[in-house]
């Protein structure tokens, strides 16, 4: 069993991942010994705290091992995607994969006689998405009928909400100018509008003042403020995204929970404030990608064993 987008997953599934995340979260001792013996492979292509962390410390704290692969100090850049998959197969239990490329997370995952994890390609990223409906789960006590409002930028975070939503029965708004043209993905938006969970509007205040949660990520790369060859760029997506910032503006009066997949940056898609505002639940968010983390491994590992 694999989890390359949620789209995959059985609602039976996805909510045993959630349900399991909330008791592993209230009582981790009793999971101390669950993964003895056993390793993962984190496999990234790309930086990454909190999903690199979230697997690293989540397989440590249930009893087993994380080795973290990078593209500098392994021979991925070298050879063949799937000979490299193969042999990491015989080392490890189950891959944690960040690629730039979702063909190569499937390529992996055909290539793999263990699990594959995607941790984010640029069409999607549904271990996010499972800390997200953990984290909806807690603070709302249901996933059915929740009403989350994206945005920002129409990016795989948007696509595996989507996906999340289809399965669970939440609804979905997409407030996005523009989609990245790796996240387009007509049949999930069209069997998830079908199924009364997806909606694309250009309406951000009517859309906020229906929902419970409202959900944004960047739009302003990191290599924007590495490298000032991307100054144009930058200013274009400035002028195009800042009317759709989070900020004390838009969300004074409105009782929702923001959310935010981090990394952040402050003073574009989210304010200071908005970040820090006492409905902001980011943080809690965050720490829970390692919970949700801990439940799917032990998931995939128990149905890999059945
Ligand atoms: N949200 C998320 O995936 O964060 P990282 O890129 O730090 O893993």
């Amino acid at each position: 069993m694999h989890l390359i987008t949620l789209k995959d997953w059985s609602n039976a599934g996805v909510m045993e991942v959630v349900e399991n995340s909330i008791a592993i979260k209230k009582h981790p001792g009793q999971y101390a010994d669950a993964m003895n013996g056993r390793s993962l492979a984190l496999l990234f292509q790309k930086t990454s705290t909190r999903t690199r962390c979230a697997g690293e410390v989540g397989m440590a704290q249930l009893g087993g091992h994380g080795m973290y692969l990078d593209w500098q100090t392994t021979n991925f850049t070298l050879a063949d995607l799937g000979d490299e998959i193969r042999v990491l197969s015989t080392y490890a239990d189950i891959i944690l994969a960040r690629f730039l490329k979702h063909a190569d997370v499937v390529r992996a995952a055909e290539c793999a006689t263990i699990p594959v994890i995607n941790g984010c390609c640029d069409r999607y990223h549904p271990t996010q998405a499972l800390g997200d409906l953990m984290t909806i789960q807690e603070k709302l006590g249901r996933l059915e009928g929740v009403k989350l409002t994206y945005v920002g930028v129409h990016n795989n975070v948007c696509n595996s909400l989507i996906a999340a939503g289809l399965n669970v029965g939440m609804e979905v708004t997409a407030v996005t100018p523009e989609i990245n043209p790796a996240a387009v993905d007509e049949p999930l938006f069209e069997d998830a509008r079908k199924a009364g969970c997806f909606a694309v509007s250009n309406q951000l205040q009517a859309s906020i003042a229906k929902s419970d949660v409202v959900y944004t990520d960047t739009w302003i790369d990191m290599e924007f403020f590495l490298d000032s060859g991307f100054k144009a760029e930058k200013e274009r997506r400035i002028q195009l995204f800042m009317p759709y910032q989070l900020n004390r503006e838009l969300l004074d009066g409105h009782d929702v929970l923001i959310m935010h997949c981090l990394a952040a940056h402050r003073g574009y898609e989210i304010s200071d404030d908005i970040m820090d505002d006492p409905r902001s639940i980011v943080f809690e968010q965050a720490e829970n990608r390692l919970h949700s983390m801990k439940a799917l491994m032990l998931k995939i590992l128990e149905t890999n064993n059945e």
